[in-house]
């Protein structure tokens, strides 16, 4: 199964990063073949119906033909005032225009790291909405991470053992649905 691990989170500490290493790192020991990209290779204006009429801009299709080539995404993203992440947003808006729509069809597991004990978990469920309307097939649990920036040592290897085990049960769990969808598409 192809796998396409990212973060919308751009600054260079970020704990979604870590995260997203992590999970990716789980699916590849599990026998995914994982795609962990930078979403500054993405970098996109706001979406504008005049500059989509002059031709998509190159970040966009580079995003669109990273998920196109992938069975699933594994997405870490942060919450952003209880809500999706601006950037994401914006940058699914944009995949959306393209026909065939890449994320049609799609799995994913959701993933969050945040300062606050919520762990995300709000945003997570915002982040669903766009995707979920455009036909990924969301897996059901969502993995979240609270107070992020204790959660890590210096190598970027999660501190706390349960958040080890919940995540790497949670990686596994999600590699079986997305089989199962890439296998019914
Ligand atoms: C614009 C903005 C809005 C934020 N809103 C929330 C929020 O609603 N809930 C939350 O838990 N954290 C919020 N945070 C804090 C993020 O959880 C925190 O910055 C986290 O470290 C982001 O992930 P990163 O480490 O990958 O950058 C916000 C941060 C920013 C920059």
């Amino acid at each position: 199964m192809k796998i396409l691990a990212f973060t919308p989170a751009l600054r260079s500490g970020s704990t979604n990063k870590k995260l997203i290493v992590r999970a990716a790192e789980i699916a590849s020991q599990n026998g995914a073949q994982v795609d962990l990209a930078d979403f500054h290779d993405f970098d996109m204006p706001n979406y504008d119906g005049d500059l989509q009429e002059k031709g998509f801009p190159s970040g966009v299709l580079k995003f669109a033909n990273r998920i196109q080539s992938a069975d699933g995404l594994l997405i870490s993203t942060p919450e952003y005032n209880f809500s999706i992440a601006g950037n994401f947003k914006n940058a699914i808006d944009w995949v959306s225009r393209i026909n065939p729509q890449p994320l049609n069809g799609k799995s994913a597991l959701l993933l969050s790291a945040s300062i606050s004990s919520v762990g995300g978990i709000r945003g997570l469920w915002q982040t669903r909405i766009p995707l979920e309307g455009l036909g990924v097939y969301v897996n059901p649990h969502m993995y979240t991470l609270g107070r992020s920036h204790d959660a890590f040592d210096a190598q970027g290897q999660l501190v706390d053992e349960k958040n080890k085990i919940t995540l790497e049960k949670m990686v596994k769990d999600y590699l079986k649905f997305g089989k199962a969808v890439a296998e019914m598409r």
